[in-house]
């Protein structure tokens, strides 16, 4: 547990490698440039932070987001279904899941679905980080799990690290899931406006130098410098790696809960326990501009198709 001299911000981590909760903030007041550079630290560190107990509305979520970087559209895909006023929210829910992609896009995803992902990797560009915001939680489940990438790369053998630094894989929306072919919104997405892009499987991360493991379930499509069976069998193989219990945390939302995560250092896994249930979940998600990555040999990614996601 550490704390500054000049402030009551408490950082007290959650698991051995993944997750810190932030107490002694109040985030919807402008914060002291102390409490950006302890939260930046345990970010650094820990990859997702936690905040209880905060009263923010949109406009206070996105003028906290500010204070760590430019904040993005809500979603690439956010057409109608952003709050009016706040292109920047992306609300989680059923309801506007369904509103922004069909009503079949949860279900065709599968029970586990949308998997281990980090937030919109098939753009050049993803988002640095994400910042949710639970309004409406159920009684019961609904938790998310976050997993450290960084920690998962470093666990794999040598050679299998030195095979997998010199790798680039495609990223695509929709790829496991034929989205391409669907006759809902997000067909017509995809099809509209096709996001794919060429990503390093080992990322430098931009701060703190690490690398990390770059690859996802919900997003990663081949692995382009192998053959097609060679590309399953191998995402596969760092697909378990990267979802193993020692690299996780798992967070319980209550009502004013935030989750403020580093897409380029950890994936997360969003609920699949509670639709069945028939409770209501409503959480609101911003995101911060992010870089273009670049691999442990100096090589940034290269997009397929989609533009650059910048500032709303
Ligand atoms: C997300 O994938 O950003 C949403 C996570 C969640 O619903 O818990």
């Amino acid at each position: 547990m550490t704390a500054a001299a000049d402030t009551r911000l408490k950082v007290e981590p959650q698991s051995g490698w993944t997750g810190a909760l932030i107490t002694g903030v109040d985030l919807s007041n402008p914060l002291s440039e102390s409490e950006v550079q302890q939260i930046r630290e345990a970010l650094l560190q820990w990859k997702a932070v936690f905040f209880r107990d905060q009263t923010l509305d949109h406009a206070q979520q996105i003028a906290f987001g500010k204070q760590f970087g430019d904040v993005t559209p809500g979603h690439p895909y956010e057409g109608d279904a952003a709050p009016a006023g706040f292109p920047e929210i992306h609300t989680v829910s059923p309801k506007a899941y369904d509103q922004r992609y069909g009503v079949n896009y949860r279900k065709k995803q599968g029970a586990n679905g949308p998997g281990w992902h980090a937030d919109v990797t098939p753009l050049i560009n993803p988002p640095s980080h994400s910042i949710l915001r639970a309004e409406v939680v159920p009684p019961f489940g609904g938790d998310t799990q976050f997993s450290n990438v960084a920690a998962a790369y470093q666990g794999l053998s040598e050679p299998l690290r030195e095979l997998i630094d010199g790798l680039r894989a495609e990223h695509r929306f929709g790829a496991n899931f034929s989205a391409e072919r669907s006759s809902e919104k997000i067909g017509d997405h995809v099809r509209s406006n096709p996001l794919a892009s060429i990503h390093p499987v080992v990322r430098v991360h931009p701060e703190s130098g690490e690398r990390v493991l770059y690859v996802n379930p919900s997003f990663t499509k081949d692995i382009v410098d192998l053959s097609p069976r060679e590309s399953r069998h191998l995402l596969d193989l760092l697909f378990e790696e990267l979802a193993r219990p020692e690299y996780t945390v798992r967070f319980k939302w209550e009502p004013g809960s935030l989750a403020f995560w580093d897409n380029r250092a950890v994936l997360h896994l969003a609920p699949r326990d509670v639709d069945h249930l028939g409770h209501d979940r409503v959480l609101h998600r911003i995101t911060l501009v992010g870089d273009v990555p670049v691999g442990v040999d100096g090589r940034e990614s290269e997009s397929i198709s989609g533009e650059r996601f910048g500032a709303a």
